[in-house]
């Protein structure tokens, strides 16, 4: 048997009210809702009109009428007749009964086109500003949380959404449908009719149970499906390691499990509405049958009047039933809604600060990190910590360290991802603070170990970084980045389309691209974050060489736990434990007898490297200062 499966939410699933959500409807759709509301009782009215139609009818077919009621509504028609003169003929009536009815289904369509509209544009609003809320969180926030949670909400969640908000509608004009029978139905019968309606409240009062368990079967169907995007974007995203370790049956069952669970949701939801209608069905009928009774036995109302109570009443009794599917499904979706709107809250709450005027920022002379301490969670020493670095404009910093000695968390804090919690970033010796983050991230061109590139062109995926970059600045950034040859012999050149996250192309080549993207921006600085850690020698020895090229024109950070790739830079930093321990150039800190960097390069054979590597000059650089 499979182990108890168990979805690691990184944010609850919400309740979900109904009145945030009929609020969030109104404040984005107010007029469309209202024109479909206005719409619905139009609705209402004609069939109303149409139905009391019925009677003078059935008169002129000669039925016998005579009660008082029926008698009068027939009263009020021939006047109406009279004043748009017409006489009363089976003919004329007839004539105005279909006029009426055509009406009645010229309204209709526009109402379901409305209310389409509506549901549509409320879901593309909510997925927009959801997305909005997503993208404009600090970078903090947006690791901490499973990227599957937010997939799902901006997917099936505000599907969900969109579902039920057509279900509401539908719901809308059958209420105000059925107020028309029930008006209609009073006028001929006022106390048979109230007794129905209000036989029809009772029984729809009686089903709270029944709606309590749409809601929670709504919940646990939030929770399930996002646990099943989850493992789906987990597996697929693993399915090289999966494959390689045969491991698809586990997978498999993993994800029978989920799946299971989320048809497990929509059963019992569906199993309680069949069961609610069950219920409906029955007491309807009963109430039917109660109705006849009054209307033939007690009341010995006239034939024509019994037959159309008796029309309105069987028209008035699935109404109910429809209305309680749909108020069940807007219940159904309300934590749907209540899921998207937390999510988009606690976005909103992490969301980085904009700012109205954002100022210019150009790199002069220098980045540098002043005493800057910064830890991930307050009770753990994971991060850096009282980290001083300069990176000299023009110059290649490199900064190097084993895995988890904070290096990317160094890197994050230049691009200005994370806020030290003490210290300072200071660009050209001004603080890097809101107001120039947004510029100085335009300055910033990032390779990291995963590249990601877009399902595009590889034009597309290089004008993504600088839009308003001409060809030949494109051709240039290729050429630096030793990518043009390999893409002159794609298929279409710069026009071939990378597949998913670009698996056409080998890890260099890929790696090489994301560094022409980065190049394109003529960015202030170059981040390279591990950029030729996953490559093989070949590959990490050509970007090496595309990277020592631009060496002396452009600031480069490089960071990297392979000394041998930083051999020509013109200060090094070592960190280990989120310190920095030793900083210098490479002759300065192999030239001791002894150093943290001189150990790590002897565990690294990089000592024994030759000065072939590149054919970028050696520079000068500051001799060594261990730092405490
Ligand atoms: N988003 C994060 N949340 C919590 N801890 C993190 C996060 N990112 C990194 N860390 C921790 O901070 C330390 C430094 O990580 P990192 O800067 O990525 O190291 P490096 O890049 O040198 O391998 C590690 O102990 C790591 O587990
Ligand atoms: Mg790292």
């Amino acid at each position: 048997m499979s182990k108890k499966l168990r979805a690691p939410l990184s944010l609850n699933v919400q309740d979900g009210d109904l009145w945030s959500y009929l609020s969030a409807l109104w404040n984005d759709e107010g007029a469309k809702v209202a024109l479909a509301t206005a719409l619905a009782a139009c609705l209402s009215l004609t069939q109303g009109v149409g139905l009391l139609l019925l009677l003078p009818l059935l008169q002129l077919v000669g039925f016998n009428t005579g009660q008082e009621a029926s008698t009068s509504v027939t009263h009020y028609a021939s006047t109406a007749f009279a004043f748009i003169g017409l006489p009363l003929t089976l003919v004329t009536v007839l004539g105005v009964y279909v006029v009426i009815m055509t009406i009645y289904f010229l309204l209709t369509r526009w109402q379901n086109n409305l209310s389409y509209t509506i549901q549509l544009d409320f879901a593309t609003k909510l997925r927009q500003k959801l997305y909005r809320a997503i993208v404009s969180t600090n970078w903090l926030f947006f690791t901490r949380n499973r990227a599957s949670a937010f997939t799902h909400a901006l997917t099936a969640e505000v599907d969900r959404v969109s579902y039920g908000t057509q279900q509401l509608f539908q719901g809308l004009a059958g209420v105000l449908v059925l107020v028309a029978y029930v008006v209609v139905a009073l006028l001929l019968s006022a106390v048979t009719t109230a007794a129905v309606v209000l036989c029809g409240i009772v029984l729809i009062f009686g089903l709270k149970n029944k709606i309590s368990v749409s809601r929670e079967k709504g919940k646990a169907l939030s929770a399930d499906m996002r646990g099943l995007y989850g493992a789906v974007t987990e597996h697929l995203d693993g399915m090289k390691t999966v494959k390689s370790y045969g491991a698809q049956e586990r997978n498999m069952a993993r994800f029978s499990g989920l799946n299971a669970r989320v048809m497990n949701d929509y059963v019992g939801y569906v199993r309680n509405i069949n069961s609610t209608q069950l219920l409906v069905n029955v007491g309807s009928i009963v109430i039917l049958a109660g109705a006849l009774i009054a209307l033939i036995d007690v009341l010995h109302l006239p034939g024509a009047t019994a037959l159309v109570l008796l029309y309105l009443f069987f028209q008035i009794i699935p109404q109910f039933n429809s209305l309680q599917l749909s108020y069940q499904a807007v219940i159904n979706m309300l934590p749907s809604f209540g899921n998207v709107l937390d999510i988009k809250t606690r976005c909103d709450a992490e969301a980085e600060r904009t700012i109205a005027r954002p100022r210019q920022v150009t790199l002069q002379r220098r980045v540098e990190l002043r005493d800057v301490s910064f830890s991930y969670a307050a009770d753990s020493q994971s991060g850096v910590q009282h980290a001083n670095l300069k990176v000299d404009a023009g110059k290649m910093t490199a900064i190097v360290g084993s895995s988890g000695a904070g290096k990317s968390t160094l890197a994050d804090l230049i691009m200005g991802l994370i806020e030290p919690q003490e210290g300072a970033v200071l660009i050209d010796d001004v603080p890097l603070d809101a107001e120039r983050l947004h510029a100085w991230r335009e300055c910033i061109g990032y390779v990291a170990q995963e590249t990601f590139l877009f399902n595009d062109t590889v034009r597309a995926n290089l004008l993504w970084a600088y839009p308003d970059a001409t060809d030949d600045e494109l051709r240039a950034g290729l050429h630096l980045a030793a990518a043009d040859d390999f893409v002159e012999q794609l298929p279409d050149g710069m026009e071939t389309v990378l597949g998913d996250r670009g698996v056409r192309l080998s890890g260099g080549e890929r790696q090489r691209l994301a560094l022409a993207r980065a190049l394109v921006r003529k960015p202030s600085v170059l981040i390279l974050d591990e950029a030729t850690s996953s490559l093989d020698s070949e590959n990490e020895r050509r970007i090496q060489g595309a990277i020592e090229a631009l060496h002396g024109g452009i600031t480069i950070v490089a960071i990297t736990h392979r000394l041998s790739t930083i051999r020509h830079a013109d200060v090094i930093y070592v960190l280990e434990d989120g310190r920095i321990i030793e900083t210098g150039d490479w002759a300065s800190l192999t030239s001791g007898g002894n150093g943290r960097f001189l150990e790590l390069c002897k565990a690294q054979n990089a000592l024994g490297e030759t000065e072939d590597a590149g054919a970028a000059p050696k520079k000068a650089g500051p001799s060594v200062s261990p730092v405490g």
